[in-house]
C-alpha cells in the first residue's frame, strides 16, 4: 500500500487523512508516542447532541436552533465504531469510554455496548467499558446497559441544589431525575458510579461541601474538576478556576481526609478518603497541575476523527479510511492497514497542551484553526 497524506478542511474542524504504512504492527504490539507514552484509553463520542445546555459546554447562544448538528449519515455506524475500537484494542487500549454530547441520545446504544463489550485484548483479556453521561435518561436505561455489558458509569453533576442545577444545565432540568439515574445505575451494578462536578468560582463553588454531604455513605465516588479552557465557545477565564489545592483546603477545614494511592498509571484524579471512610473524593487538577506526562488517552469523534489531545485543533480522518472516497482518491482499507495508520498517528504524537500552558506558553496549539469543543469530543 502506498503512503499518502491528503489535507482536507472539514466544515467544522480541520482534519487530514492519515498515512497508511506499508507494514502494520502486529496485534498485541505496544505503540508509544514521541514522549514514550503508551496507548491505554480510547474515548468514543457517539453524538454531538445533548439535551442540556451547560453554559460552559454548549452555551445556548451558539448551540441554538440554527446550529448545524451532524446528519445521521455523517456519524460512524456502530459497526464502524467497533472496527476502530478493535484496532485500538489490538494496539494496547484497555479502557473504552463512551461519551458524547450525551451518549444516551444515540438510538440503540445498548447494541454498541454489546459489541464493544465483546472485544478482547491480544492476550484474551476483557477491556474495561465505561460511559460518561448526564444521567437524564439513566434511570430508564441502566439495567439494559448493564445487561449489554457496560461495567460502570460516570455521571456529570455540577450541583445538588435544584435551583443551581437547573440554572447550570440551562434547560430547567431537575436534579431529582439525575439522582434517580445514579441510584438506578448503582442498583443495576454499574459500580462504582463516579460523579464529576466541574467547579466554577462564583457559579457552583458553594456546592462543593453540600455535594460531599449529599453523597457521604452512598457508595458514589465524587470528583471535582478544575474548569478548563477547552474549545472556544465558553469564554473561559482563569479567575473562574478554583485550584484543586484551594478545594482541598476548603474540604479539609470541614472534614478529615487521608490520601489514597493511585490505582493506575495516567489516572486523572488525585484520590482522597474522608477519614470516617464514608466517601472517596477525587481532585482533577487539569489546569493547575497538568498530568500530560503520562497521558495515554485518544479520542474518536462521532464522525470518525481521531484527536490525540482535548485541546487539539487538528484531527485524523479515520472515516475516510473506513469508507474510502473515490472522489478524493482514497481507498477503503482493511483492518491491518487501519491498525497501521492508527499506530503511525500515535507514534507521531507529542501533545502536552496543559503542561505548556502551565509553563506560560500563550497558545500551545500554535497557529492552528479552531480547537475542538468538549461537546464534540466528550472529555
Ligand atoms: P475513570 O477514573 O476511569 O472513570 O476515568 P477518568 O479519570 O479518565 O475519568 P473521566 O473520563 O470521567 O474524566 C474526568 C474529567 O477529567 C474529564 O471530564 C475532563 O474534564 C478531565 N480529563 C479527562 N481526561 C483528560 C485529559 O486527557 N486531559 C485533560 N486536560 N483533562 C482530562
Ligand atoms: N472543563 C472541565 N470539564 C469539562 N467538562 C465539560 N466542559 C468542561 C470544562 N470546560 C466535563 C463535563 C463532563 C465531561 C464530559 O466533561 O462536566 O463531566
Ligand atoms: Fe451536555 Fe455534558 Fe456538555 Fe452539559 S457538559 S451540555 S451535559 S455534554
Ligand atoms: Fe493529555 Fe492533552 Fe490533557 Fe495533556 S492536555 S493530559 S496531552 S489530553
Amino acid at each position: 500500500m502506498s503512503e499518502r497524506t491528503i489535507s482536507l478542511v472539514d466544515h467544522r474542524y480541520a482534519a487530514s487523512v492519515p498515512k497508511v504504512p506499508a507494514v502494520a504492527p502486529a496485534a498485541g504490539s505496544v505503540v508509544l508516542d514521541r514522549l514514550g507514552r503508551p496507548l491505554h484509553d480510547l474515548r468514543i463520542s457517539v453524538t454531538d447532541r445533548c439535551n442540556f445546555r451547560c453554559k460552559y459546554c454548549m452555551p445556548k447562544e451558539i448551540f441554538d436552533t440554527q446550529y448545524e448538528f451532524l446528519r445521521h449519515d455523517e456519524l460512524l455506524r456502530f459497526e464502524e465504531i467497533e472496527r476502530v475500537a478493535r484496532a485500538f484494542v489490538e494496539l494496547g487500549v484497555r479502557k473504552l469510554r463512551i461519551t458524547g454530547g450525551e451518549p444516551l441520545l444515540r438510538r440503540g446504544l445498548e447494541d454498541l455496548v454489546g459489541m464493544l463489550s465483546r472485544l478482547r485484548g491480544a492476550d484474551g483479556s476483557p477491556v474495561e467499558l465505561t460511559m460518561t453521561t448526564n444521567a437524564s435518561a439513566l434511570a430508564r436505561k441502566a439495567r439494559a446497559l448493564r445487561d449489554a455489558g457496560l461495567h460502570r458509569v460516570t455521571v456529570s453533576l455540577d450541583a445538588i441544589d435544584d435551583e443551581v442545577f437547573r440554572r447550570m444545565n440551562d434547560v430547567d432540568f431537575p436534579v431529582a431525575t439525575v439522582l434517580e439515574g445514579i441510584r438506578a445505575a448503582q442498583e443495576a451494578g454499574l459500580a462504582p458510579v463516579k460523579v464529576n462536578m466541574v467547579v466554577q468560582r462564583g457559579v457552583n463553588d458553594q456546592q462543593v461541601l453540600p455535594m460531599i454531604e449529599h453523597f457521604r455513605g452512598s457508595g458514589v465516588v465524587l470528583r471535582f474538576i478544575e474548569y478548563m479552557d477547552v474549545g472556544t465557545t465558553n469564554g473561559w477565564r482563569m479567575d473562574q478556576v478554583v485550584p484543586a489545592a484551594e478545594l482541598l483546603e476548603r474540604i479539609g477545614s470541614r472534614h478529615g481526609l487521608r490520601p489514597l494511592d493511585p490505582t493506575v498509571v495516567g489516572e486523572t484524579a488525585e484520590r482522597w478518603m474522608l477519614d470516617d471512610g464514608s466517601l472517596e473524593i477525587g481532585l482533577i487538577s487539569s489546569v493547575t497541575r497538568a498530568f500530560c506526562h503520562d497521558c495515554n488517552r485518544a479520542r474518536l469523534s462521532m464522525e470518525g476523527k481521531l484527536y490525540l489531545c482535548l485541546f487539539a485543533a487538528h484531527g485524523h480522518d479515520l472515516r475516510a479510511l473506513l469508507r474510502g472516497d473515490t472522489a478524493r482518491g482514497i481507498d477503503a482499507v482493511d483492518d491491518q492497514a487501519l491498525r497501521g495508520a492508527i499506530a503511525q498517528v500515535w507514534n507521531a504524537r507529542a501533545d502536552r497542551y496543559s503542561e505548556l500552558r502551565g509553563q506560560g506558553a500563550s497558545e500551545p496549539g500554535g497557529s492552528a484553526p479552531r480547537r475542538v469543543e468538549m461537546s464534540y469530543i466528550g472529555g
